[in-house]
């Protein structure tokens, strides 16, 4: 036998050992909350397949999906460039399978074949409990439909694995605001609200597993509303409920709108104390012009006096925020009434980006003469003012005792341990028994970092 055909019989060995091994799956998420969401489920969804297994090691595996984000347009060239160097995998690996989820399949949909033939499957969010079939498909199929079901996506999902103490439930999906510059809307499709007995179940299921923080996500999650027996359940009956199951220490939930703050959900801080006192609600801007444009329905007297009903019932309650800088013609003038509005917060933390562009939105159609470079600078203002203020308030918390949530393993020092203040700032701590993983615990706070603190624990809080 020739030397290369003892190279395509190692070869074809090769690949049946591993073909008979199973298979082994990569996932990687780009975006938000929703999205890790979407990612565990899907990871659980192929799981029920024995077979499957997961690697975080991509140069391993036989299938790898991308679960994207398309909300600017840097973390949608991110998806290709990362597509570019997965076709070098494929060449070494023909057996490999590619797939694209997310909301760039949605926005994007088959033209993903043309800028990148090799991918084998596309999966929209609404869609991932078709991946396993997807996979098996030898054609490939476009399954990214926004107008699927959203109901058939959350009556197919499976049981949650609890990965940590502290564990998202999606609650909704999809978003029907329209703000002038979001691409959400159309790439998740319009508010869907879930079933409550199936957030009740997941809520118990995980809690069952150890979980004792429910993080209540989707793009909205405060514009969740489900009829039952006539009557109109929303985030704060949710919020109740979820509070009187044994076993949840804490109650978070992101991301909000203004506009849906209403005055139930706002007294539930009054009378539900596992409701952390931290809140994510995004202004975007401080300017009432920039508001309008931005098609956000409320205005910058309605969002202070939100956060002034809030305070009343939590005098302690923080607040953190996104941001757009550079909205199109954003002026100075604009601009100062949005640091104005920061500094009469006092925003604890902020996701802040430069306006992108995105093609199918109504303010993609708007002209805008401000430089890149000015935006930039604008940008570098807001987040060190944000800084200042995260670090202000950390100094603040020195010499206090705070109620943290014991999360892990600090990523610092394997000695200690990790625990999270009410306002989710990270707290290293010496302690060498994980058995207090999941607890409330007290912890004296000794120093103030950026990122984080570090504390001394002082005794078992509740259990
Ligand atoms: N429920 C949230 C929306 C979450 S979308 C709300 O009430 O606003 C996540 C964030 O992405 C938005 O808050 C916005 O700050 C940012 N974003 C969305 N579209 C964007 C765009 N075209 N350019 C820059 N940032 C954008
Ligand atoms: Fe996007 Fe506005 Fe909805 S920012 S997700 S359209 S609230």
């Amino acid at each position: 036998i020739s030397p290369s055909c003892i190279k395509i019989i190692l070869y074809v060995v090769f690949f049946f050992i591993i073909s008979c091994m199973g298979k082994k799956l990569y996932i990687k998420t780009y975006g938000c909350q929703m999205n890790e969401y979407d990612s565990q489920k899907t990871l659980e969804i192929l799981k029920q397949d024995p077979s499957i297994e997961e690697t975080k090691n991509p140069n391993e595996a036989d299938i790898i999906l991308l679960n994207t984000c398309s909300i600017r347009e840097k973390a949608e060239e991110k998806v290709y460039s990362e597509l570019g160097r997965l076709n070098k995998l494929k060449k070494i690996n023909p057996q490999l399978k590619i797939g694209v989820g997310g909301c760039v399949a949605t926005q994007e949909g088959k033209n993903i074949y043309k800028r990148a033939p090799f991918v084998d499957l596309i999966f929209g969010p609404q869609t991932i409990h078709k991946v396993p079939s997807l996979i098996k498909e030898e054609n490939k199929i476009n399954a990214v439909d926004v107008s699927f079901p959203i109901e058939e996506k959350f009556d197919s999902l499976p049981k949650p694995d609890a990965t940590g103490v502290s564990s998202f439930v999606s609650i909704m999906e999809g978003c029907s605001k329209y703000c002038s510059f979001c691409v959400v809307p159309y790439t998740r499709g319009d508010e869907v609200s879930r079933k409550p007995e199936q957030i009740f179940d997941e809520v118990a299921r995980l809690v069952e597993q150890g979980v004792s923080e429910i993080v209540f996500v989707g793009q909205n999650v405060n514009a969740y509303k489900f009829t039952l027996s006539g009557r109109i359940i929303g985030l704060s009956d949710l919020i109740e409920v979820c509070g009187s199951i044994h076993g949840v220490e804490r109650i978070r939930y992101t991301t909000s709108h203004p506009l849906e703050m209403t005055d139930d959900l706002i007294d539930t801080y009054g009378h539900v104390p596992q409701l952390v006192s931290h809140l994510h609600l995004p202004v975007q801007s401080g300017s009432n012009e920039i508001l309008t444009k931005m098609k956000r329905n409320y205005t910058r007297e309605e969002y202070i006096e939100i956060i002034k009903k809030l305070r009343k019932v939590r005098p302690n309650i923080k607040i953190s925020s996104d941001f757009i800088v550079g909205f199109p013609n954003e002026s100075d003038y604009d601009f100062q009434l949005t640091m104005d509005l920061i500094n009469e917060i006092e925003f604890d933390a902020s996701f802040s980006f430069i306006y992108s562009a995105r093609p199918g939105t109504p303010a993609s159609q708007l002209e805008d003469s401000i430089p890149l470079q000015q935006k930039k600078e604008r940008l570098y203002i807001l987040q060190k003012r944000i800084d200042e203020l995260q670090l202000s308030y950390s100094n603040e918390l020195v010499q206090t005792i705070q109620r943290c949530l014991v999360t892990g393993v600090s990523k610092k020092d394997i000695k200690q341990l990790q625990a999270r203040t009410e306002c989710n700032r990270v707290v290293n701590f010496d302690f060498q028994n994980i058995d207090i993983l999941g607890k409330l615990v007290d912890i004296n706070i000794t120093k103030a970092y950026q990122r984080s603190l570090a504390g001394q624990i002082l005794e078992l809080g509740r259990t």
